[in-house]
């Protein structure tokens, strides 16, 4: 089985990931091109007029006025969940900050009530729509965390309503254990011992053994753990295989991304307040930069640096990082531009934090995120000539259709505001 996409006008023709420095700008954008998808990966594909003459007999699409990338990659969020926080979203506005909200009680533990109230069906039933609105964006990939349960039964409901999700969307879902997100109001006081409950040996054995998750992530910040837990937690987790990943140096500089480097971590994600050594270990590691700029516009605090994380050689991604208290934003190309117009990130280095760098942030840069023949059909059609276009619309959904492994799915034109291209 193959479609040919024929004159396309922009073809993102964005390589393998991670893309560090000028790399992350130079995508190669091929115009009036042609893309092969066969069987469920990429085929051949370029400039139309090198295009060998077998795929004219092919069934084609005639995708003029489009571009297409690859499929988005949302490589942070915090999916499922129930709940919402909006009266919290007010006191912010009018002044308390995050943190306090989250000392005087508030923040993750309103949230984890409801989840530990919720039944693993529930949370399947409130998420799914979320995830299916987000595909709708061109998000082909979706990392989800636990996380709000905090107790070993409640953690493995929501790691299992991802497998479940997983299985029901026609995008794929990519577990991370969060258990060490907050300290639930039951070990106030106690955060060591709850560590120990978190990263017990047999817990994080059943989640790997199950397949429930592929990494381990620590919220490693002020008012959540330290370091010296992090490690604990992340060692523990990759003897078993759960490779690790950090929400680092958000809210306060304590060494998380230090840390992160140290352990060889996939991602550190956050980095509002990283520091040149932060930096510097991240590069020297190989460890990816999640930087989500969403949550800095949510919660009115200053962006990540990102052209200094960029011009250091740090491989940068960007995420969503979808979650009821810092970052309501479920729109990934939102989230681009904000990184555009705030950050001051070009067009071609936005793109590249969400396919190919977002691939390297949850260890998948050999099968997606990148157009390249032999890779998963992972790609998305935009009703915009180029990319810039695309860009240049901020809050528009420009998204005409999706492919997850080569199964096209069309976007109704009343979602884009504006008819797919002929097919
Ligand atoms: O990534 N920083 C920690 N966790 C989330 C917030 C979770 C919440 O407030 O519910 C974040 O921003
Ligand atoms: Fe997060």
């Amino acid at each position: 089985m193959s479609i040919v996409m024929k004159n396309i006008d922009t073809l993102a023709a964005v390589p393998p990931g991670p893309l560090a420095g000028p790399a992350m700008r130079d995508i190669p954008l091929i115009h009036d091109a042609t893309l092969e998808i066969r069987y469920g990966k990429i085929g051949w594909f370029g400039p139309a007029a090198d295009a060998p003459s077998r795929l004219e007999d092919e069934q084609t699409l005639d995708l003029r006025g489009a571009t297409v990338i690859p499929g988005l990659i949302d490589a942070h969020t915090h999916v499922p969940f129930v709940g919402n926080r909006a009266d919290e979203f007010a006191r912010r506005i009018a002044g308390e900050s995050y943190l306090s909200i989250m000392q005087a009680g508030g923040g993750i533990r309103v949230t984890t009530q409801a989840v530990r109230e919720a039944s693993e069906d529930q949370l399947v039933e409130s998420n799914f729509h979320v995830l299916a609105r987000m595909a709708t964006r061109g998000v082909t990939t979706i990392e989800c965390k636990s996380g709000y349960g905090l107790a070993p039964e409640h953690e493995l409901k929501q790691l299992r309503a991802i497998a479940e999700m997983n299985k029901e969307l026609p995008i794929e879902l990519v577990p991370t254990y969060l258990g060490a997100h907050a300290v639930p109001a039951e070990y106030e006081g106690r955060p060591d011992e709850y560590i120990d409950r978190i990263s017990a040996p047999e817990l994080l054995r059943q989640i790997a053994d199950e397949g429930l998750a592929r990494f381990c992530d620590v919220f490693c910040d002020a008012g959540a753990f330290t370091v010296e837990q992090a490690r604990r937690v992340l060692t523990r987790a990759a003897e078993v295989g759960l490779r690790p990943k950090l929400h680092a140096d958000e809210l306060e500089q304590i060494g998380a991304s230090r840390l992160a480097g140290e352990l060889h971590a996939v991602s550190a994600d956050h980095l509002e307040k990283i520091d040149d050594a932060g930096i510097a270990a991240l590069r020297d590691a190989g460890t990816i930069g999640v930087l989500l700029p969403g949550t800095s516009f949510f919660l009115g605090i200053e962006h990540c640096d990102a052209r200094r994380l960029i011009d250091a050689g740090l491989p940068v991604a960007l995420a969503t990082d979808y979650n009821p208290g810092s970052c309501m934003i479920e729109s990934l190309p939102l989230v681009m531009n904000i990184a555009c117009c705030q950050m001051h990130m070009l067009p071609t280095e936005v793109l590249a934090a969400t396919t190919a760098n977002a691939a390297a942030a949850i260890g998948e840069q050999h099968r997606i995120g990148a157009i390249q023949r032999g890779y998963d059909a992972d790609v998305v059609v935009l009703a915009a000539p180029t990319l810039n276009e695309w860009f240049y619309t901020p809050g528009r959904q420009l998204v005409a259709a999706i492919a997850k492994r080569g199964e096209l799915i069309w976007i109704p034109p009343s979602a884009t505001e504006q008819a797919p291209p002929e097919t």
